[in-house]
């Protein structure tokens, strides 16, 4: 039993709760993590460190976007940029130096070679069902950067991200915030290619794939990432947390400032949480102009 548990018992506060067996084995950060000590015990790390072998295959989960029904108000105030704290990191507080450690050994790839690597890329099951991989859109130059979860149908015709009805949203948001798509923001997802039916990414499509997003943030070097949706807030910040738990704070992801925001698809079918966007993208700029000033 571990010293909470102990100081619990003591305090005769009830058996401490403990995760279901199998299901935190197979969260997208559980299995991050296990890839990620992979990638930490190997001693010549390969060019994409992150992807290490992918457990085996796992039955998509199919929890759906939803928001809980109490989000927290956006602080008028921005709370001062917080580390990445969750239930699930207390129970294995070495999430930060880990990833930290792994990012620094992450051999960089030039741009160009990071494009061929994932228009090849065979890492997962996923290469065999798309028309071609999405690697992302917009300058490298870019200051913002905007992570979605997947490319959808138009997504994997096209092979640029958001360019479906969820990317006119999101086009229609950014340009209302005074922020131009291609010359403002890069934007990229969690994954390059398209999951079959546009079901949700398998936590080890999530791990096969990271690597190639760290590469991308680690060329792009944002002042400020918004992470959009509960696959890219989770698998950036290692939690498992709601998106109403993560929105409205500034996380940070290997020292870049953070803002989570709903998925635009989740936008399309609960307009009222529009407005709890906006106030994101609002934040997000604020956090911007800080970190730029
Ligand atoms: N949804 C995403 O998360 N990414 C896309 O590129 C398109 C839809």
């Amino acid at each position: 039993m571990n010293r909470a548990s102990l100081q619990q018992q003591e305090m005769g506060l009830g058996p401490a709760w403990q995760p279901r067996a199998g299901w935190f084995g197979q969260h997208p950060a559980q299995l991050l993590r296990q890839s990620l000590q992979t990638a930490v015990a190997q001693t010549e790390p390969p060019a994409m460190a992150m992807a290490a072998t992918p457990p085996e295959p796992l039955p998509a989960h199919r929890a759906e976007l939803a928001a809980p029904p109490e989000a927290p108000q956006i602080a008028a105030q921005a709370p001062e940029p917080t580390p990445i704290i969750s239930s699930l990191v207390e129970r294995a507080p070495t999430t930060e130096p880990l990833r930290a450690e792994v990012h620094a050994e992450l051999v960089p790839v030039d741009w160009p070679l990071l494009q061929r690597k994932v228009a090849d890329c065979q890492d997962c099951r996923l290469c065999e069902t798309r028309t071609q991989t999405v690697f992302g859109r917009g300058t490298p130059q870019a200051r913002w950067m905007l992570i979605g979860e997947a490319p959808g149908e138009n997504e994997d015709r096209q092979g640029l991200p958001f360019v479906g009805r969820a990317g006119q949203l999101l086009d229609n948001m950014l340009s209302a915030a005074g922020l131009d798509r291609d010359q403002d923001v890069y934007i990229a997802n969690v994954l390059k290619c398209r999951p079959p039916g546009n079901r949700n990414p398998a936590p080890d499509e999530i791990a096969a794939c990271n690597g190639y997003l760290l590469q991308q943030i680690r060329h792009i070097q944002p002042t400020l990432i918004i992470a959009l949706g509960r696959f890219a807030a989770q698998t950036l910040l290692e939690t498992e947390d709601s998106i109403g738990r993560l929105r409205g704070k500034v996380h940070r992801y290997q020292g870049v400032p953070l803002v989570v925001s709903y998925h635009p698809a989740y936008l399309l079918r609960n307009q009222p949480d529009k407005a709890k966007a906006w106030q994101d993208l609002l934040l997000a700029r604020k956090i911007f102009r800080q970190a730029e000033s």
